[in-house]
């Protein structure tokens, strides 16, 4: 499928949650499997070249993605969540937003420890999220942390902050 049909099933509302915003709308995309699929194949195809031993999926809609991907590819699934969700033990990193800052948390999960991880969300925009959970998983022993989302808004700097600290990035489209 080509580039241009994926863009064509995101949704953009103008306006929101806040003006001079325009939300790239992904659950459109989820509702039409040929986008959905061809969203998940292209990052399959990359993930296994690159040979990664586990997905993280960042809350919320990377976890559609992450869920489906380690299903595809055998791997064992990860969640980074937003603070305040997961049971268990937890270490948090805090990130800054547009308006304000934000924690995330994982589980102090044994099983990263010199792994190869692969992050996965729906949308990259100024990164803060993806290096936090970066971080996260460094904290935990990662060998190497990647990243994939369907979406890079190239006018905002996520992709340079990732690649910055040795994060390499991999989206569908612009
Ligand atoms: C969106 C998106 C990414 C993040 C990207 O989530 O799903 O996780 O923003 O922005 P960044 O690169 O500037 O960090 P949001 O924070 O809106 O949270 P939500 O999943 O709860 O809607
Ligand atoms: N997260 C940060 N900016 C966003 C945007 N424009 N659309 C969807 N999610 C976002």
């Amino acid at each position: 499928m080509k580039a241009e049909r994926i863009k064509a099933s995101i949704r953009t509302i103008r306006g929101w949650p806040h003006e001079g915003i325009n939300f790239r709308d992904v659950t459109t995309l989820f509702e039409d499997p040929a986008a959905f699929r061809s969203v998940l194949n292209r990052i399959a195809g990359w993930a296994e070249e690159e040979e990664f031993d586990i997905v993280v999926g960042i809350d919320a809609r990377g976890f559609i993605l992450a869920g489906a991907l380690a299903y595809q590819q055998h791997l064992p699934l990860v969640l980074v969540r937003k603070k305040g969700k997961l049971p268990f033990t937890t270490i948090s990193e805090d990130y800054e937003l547009e308006y304000g800052s934000a924690t995330v948390e994982t589980h102090d999960s044994p099983i990263i420890e010199g792994k190869r991880v692969l992050i996965v969300d729906d949308l990259l925009a100024t990164g803060g999220t993806a290096l936090a959970a970066a971080r996260l998983i460094r904290r935990l022993g990662a060998r190497a942390v990647s990243f994939a989302a369907i979406i890079d808004l190239v006018e905002l700097p996520g992709r340079e902050a990732l690649t910055k600290s040795g994060i390499d990035v991999y989206t569908v489209i612009d």
